[in-house]
């Protein structure tokens, strides 16, 4: 199919988004901005919507999608019912990059939730994603904007790579302004869990609703040990291998400066060296160096790791050592990608 690629500017987004309507409604897919990721949109409520979406990211089908809408009055009729402690962080937290899971109501179709009775649902911040959903008459389910197992996207080149030809539409604006995908809660147990970890924070969801229990799939421990798999995480899609660029890559961990020097020893040039910027001098002789944010401010660690991963598959790299970027205060889901990227391979020196 041909792609039509759209520039979002000041005057045309009112047409962007009723250009988006008439895609969902026709059954069609959408590439879309939001402030976590770019989505790969259709009509959440039309099974067929969904099953392009899957054969457009070369997805597995029992990997659901989330659910987006543009306003509270649009989450209600897809649940069975809001728990009190939904509502407290629907209220702290949307608009923004927090997906609840809930009970799903009979209208979500299974092939949406890949045939699970529960739905997440997400309402994002970012000014067009929020404009499009409200202009929708139907919710929009939306995957990561990536092929399946690439690196999610975070600007629309990325997107034209991995997407072209197999949306309808992409919407171009910019660079995404978080970088991770939304932090996901699951409500519709006993026990809030955390089934993945992003810009919002455990600690910050605690605030509001008190002690999240974390799937054990996604401790960094279980990652690491190849584990996650085997614990079936309730999030289908963290038992994925994820975010890999095509060169093995491995995290380095150890003090800041053995670390260092591990990497320095590794002058050759079919290695690629993941690091923050602050670093970038000292590994002159590396092949490839990139880097993924800032020693000095976390955020943009989340902000640039997708765009760095993917970079490598520019290269000619055949390894990739990556910085274990804790040392530097990543974000836990700066690490969680990073150690998926690197299907769990860490090593310490
Ligand atoms: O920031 C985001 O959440 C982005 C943007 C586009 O909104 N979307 C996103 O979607 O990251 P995706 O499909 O790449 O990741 C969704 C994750 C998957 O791991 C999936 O298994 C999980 O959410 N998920 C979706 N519905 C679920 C459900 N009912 N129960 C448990 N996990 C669910
Ligand atoms: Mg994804």
């Amino acid at each position: 199919m041909k792609t039509k690629i759209l520039k979002l500017t000041d005057e045309n987004r009112e047409e962007a988004a009723a250009l988006c309507r008439d895609v969902f409604l026709q059954g069609g897919l959408v590439a879309f901005p939001t402030e976590t990721v770019y989505g790969l949109g259709g009509n959440a409520l039309d099974p067929t919507a969904a099953e392009r979406i899957y054969a457009a990211k070369g997805r597995p089908s029992d990997n659901p999608l989330i659910v987006h809408v543009g306003n509270f009055s649009a989450a209600r009729p897809l649940v069975k019912r809001i728990p009190r402690k939904a509502t407290k962080l629907m209220k702290a937290f949307w608009p923004g990059p927090l997906t609840v899971i809930f009970e799903k109501a009979a209208v979500v179709p299974e092939k949406t939730t890949g045939g699970l009775k529960t739905v997440a649902i997400r309402m994002p911040s970012h000014p067009f994603a929020n404009l499009m959903l409200r202009r929708s008459p139907v919710p929009v389910a939306a995957p990561s904007a990536n092929r399946s197992g690439r690196p999610s996207t975070t600007s629309a080149a990325h997107v034209i790579e991995d997407l072209d030809g197999r949306v309808d539409l992409i919407i171009d604006d910019g660079s995404s302004p978080i970088g991770v995908e939304s932090t996901i809660i699951d409500l519709s147990g006993k026990e809030p869990t955390l089934l993945r970890p992003g810009h919002i924070s455990k600690e910050e969801l605690e605030a509001v609703i008190g002690p999240v229990k974390v799937d054990p799939a996604i401790e960094t421990a279980a990652i690491l040990s190849g584990k996650a798999c085997e614990e079936r995480p309730k999030a289908p899609g963290m038992k994925y291998r994820h975010y890999a660029p095509k060169a093995p890559l491995t995290v380095v961990g150890g003090t800041e400066e053995a670390v260092i020097r591990f990497l320095q020893s590794q002058g050759d040039q079919k290695t690629g060296i993941l690091t923050v910027e602050e670093h970038r001098a000292l590994f002159p002789e590396a092949g490839t160096v990139v880097t993924a944010g800032s020693r000095s401010d976390s955020v943009t660690m989340e902000h640039e790791l997708f765009a760095a991963l993917r970079s490598f598959d520019e290269t000619d790299v055949k390894t990739i050592y990556a910085e274990d970027l804790s040392l530097y205060g990543a974000s836990a889901a700066v690490m969680n990608r990073l150690y998926k990227a690197a299907g769990g391979n860490r090593i310490t020196v």
